[in-house]
Parts: structure tokens; C-alpha cells; sequence
């Protein structure tokens, strides 16, 4: 992706029950018969609650003490293909994943758990699932959406809130995504399960807990280093990890690395809008085992 390019923006349709448009269901067939390793290490989300934050813990965690300049060289989205991304003339996610030096591959997902390719489930993939509060996810996706040519236009902030609690768009619902891969943890129990609000929070112990799934034990030094690696401003500043190389987004309307906080929304969402929010929230989310913070 190192060309500008002027691609049309999308339409939205009905996939499967899930909102899409057609960037990421266009290489389904492929998709859906990737033959997965059992060292494969998936990272799923909604999109905006963290991915790359999420993949630059997991590249440096593996990655960053054998091969250092792999942090200066390579883009984190070349390192951490997205499975179903297809845009023409760009290297597919799939064609990516398949052709990754490096083991283990880390891929990652937007898709909701039931459009993850069977192989992940039958070779019992090691997933890491990172969720982020529907209001700041909300927020983040909406500018995302401003500014990624890749991406429907959001429209203006009260048509996108609603689309938003009606599940309208590209990935679908967050509140069955976020729900569903929490169901699924129950059956399946190689799924890690992180909140983009505990990583604000204490991102050491975050790494800890996730580092204990993965079964490994990372030297002082070396969680120092991952540390400083992935502070906000400094994966700001990198332009590994920024995504200012990646030119299907327009870095005049929004950034990527754009404010990375717990409570944006407070700076978005109306007091009508947040009452709203809150009822319609509750009939949607009933299963308390699952529990959100909006502000830390
Ligand atoms: P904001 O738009 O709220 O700033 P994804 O990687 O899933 O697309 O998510 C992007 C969101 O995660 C953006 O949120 C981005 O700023 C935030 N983010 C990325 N890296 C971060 C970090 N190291 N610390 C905090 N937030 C981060």
C-alpha cells in the first residue's frame, strides 16, 4: 500500500446476518478454507477496541528480542495480516498470512467468532479476543470511518449512533460480537479475553495475564522494552505503527493513533443521547458476566 489510492467508498450489505461491505467478504471462499497451524495465534475485535495495540504486544512478544529491526522495517499490518481484508491490487490478508516467514503467524480478525475459518477451532489456535466499552469503540469508529476510503461514510454523528446500536456497521453489532465471543470462551478455552479499558489501566499486568495464557515468561528487560514499545504516544510517533504508510486513510481528517483514552465519548454523545444510549444498552446486554467500564 505504498500508493495513494482513490478507491470508491462501499456499500453496505447484508452478509450472513452480519452487516459487511464487500473489501472483506470478497475473498470469503479462501477465507473460510484457510488451513490454520496449531501455533497460529489469532487476535480478534470489533474493530477500533485495540487490534493494533493488541498485535504490536503479541509481534514484540514473540518477535521483538530475535529479530529488532523487524520493528524498524516492516509496517505492523505486514506483520500481523488481516485475514479477510481483499482490496484490489493489495496483496490479500490471506495471500499474507500464507506467504509469512516468520512462526508463529499472527493473524488477525475482525469477524464475528461464527465467521472464524473452522481450521482455527479444529487446530485449537491459541485466539486473544480484545473488547473496548461500546461508547469509546463507537467514537473511535466513527472517525475511523471519516477518514478510511475502505470504509462506508459515517454520515453525521446521530445517524452513525443510531446505525451503531442497530448494528449497521461493516462487522455488524457490537453488542453481538462482544457477546458472542464471550459465549464462546465457555466451550472453547483457548480464548484470552482482554479489555482495551484494563490496558489502559495497568498495561504491565495486562501483558502479565496475557503472557501467562500464551505460556511465556518474557525477562524484566524485555517487558520494560515492550512497554515503552507500545505507550501510546510512542506508537504514534512510529511510523511502523501509526499506519501513515498505509494510504487508503486520509491523515487530514483523522489520524489513527487518534487519541487512544477511556471516556472520548463524554466529548460526543449528548445528555439525550447517552440517556438513550443506557436504556436501549440494557436490553441488549444481558449477561452480566460480561461487564464494561466507561471510565477508568
Ligand atoms: P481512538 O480512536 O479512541 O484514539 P484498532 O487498532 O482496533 O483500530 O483501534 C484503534 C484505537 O486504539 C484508537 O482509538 C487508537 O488510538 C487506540 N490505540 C492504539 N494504540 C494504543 C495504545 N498504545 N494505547 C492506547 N490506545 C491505543
Amino acid at each position: 500500500l505504498g500508493m495513494k489510492m482513490d478507491l470508491p467508498r462501499p456499500e453496505m450489505f447484508d452478509f450472513h446476518g452480519v452487516t459487511m461491505v464487500h473489501y472483506f467478504t470478497d475473498s470469503w471462499d479462501k477465507v473460510q478454507n484457510f488451513q490454520a497451524r496449531p501455533d497460529d495465534i489469532l487476535i480478534a475485535t470489533y474493530p477500533k477496541a485495540g487490534t493494533t495495540w493488541g498485535s504490536l504486544i503479541l509481534d514484540l512478544l514473540y518477535f521483538g528480542k530475535t529479530s529488532p529491526e523487524r520493528q524498524t522495517s516492516i509496517p505492523i499490518y505486514d506483520r500481523v495480516p488481516f485475514l479477510e481484508i481483499y482490496i484490489p491490487s493489495v496483496k490479500s490478508g490471506i495471500d499474507q498470512a500464507e506467504s509469512l516467514p516468520t512462526t508463529p503467524r499472527i493473524i488477525k480478525t475482525h469477524f464475528p467468532v461464527q465467521f472464524v475459518p473452522k481450521s482455527f477451532w479444529e487446530q485449537n489456535c491459541k485466539m486473544v479476543y480484545v473488547a473496548r466499552n461500546a461508547k469509546d469503540n463507537m467514537v473511535s469508529y466513527f472517525h475511523f470511518d471519516r477518514m478510511n476510503m475502505v470504509q462506508p461514510d459515517p454520515g453525521d454523528w446521530n445517524s452513525y449512533f443510531h446505525r451503531f446500536m442497530e448494528g449497521k456497521l461493516v462487522f455488524g453489532s457490537w453488542y453481538d460480537h462482544v457477546n458472542n465471543w464471550w459465549k464462546k470462551k465457555q466451550t472453547y478455552s483457548n480464548i484470552h479475553y482482554m479489555f482495551y479499558e484494563d490496558m489502559i489501566e495497568d498495561t504491565g499486568r495486562e501483558i502479565d495475564k496475557l503472557c501467562f495464557f500464551l505460556g511465556l515468561s518474557p525477562s524484566a528487560e524485555e517487558k520494560n522494552q515492550i512497554m515503552y514499545g507500545v505507550q501510546f504516544d510512542n506508537m504514534k510517533k512510529n511510523d511502523m505503527t501509526n499506519y501513515s504508510t498505509f494510504h487508503v486513510m486520509d491523515f487530514k481528517i483523522s489520524t489513527f493513533m487518534r487519541k487512544g483514552e477511556v471516556g472520548d465519548w463524554k466529548n460526543h454523545f449528548t445528555v439525550a443521547q447517552n440517556e438513550e444510549f443506557e436504556e436501549d444498552y440494557k436490553k441488549r446486554m444481558t449477561d452480566h458476566t460480561l461487564q464494561f467500564r466507561t471510565e477508568v
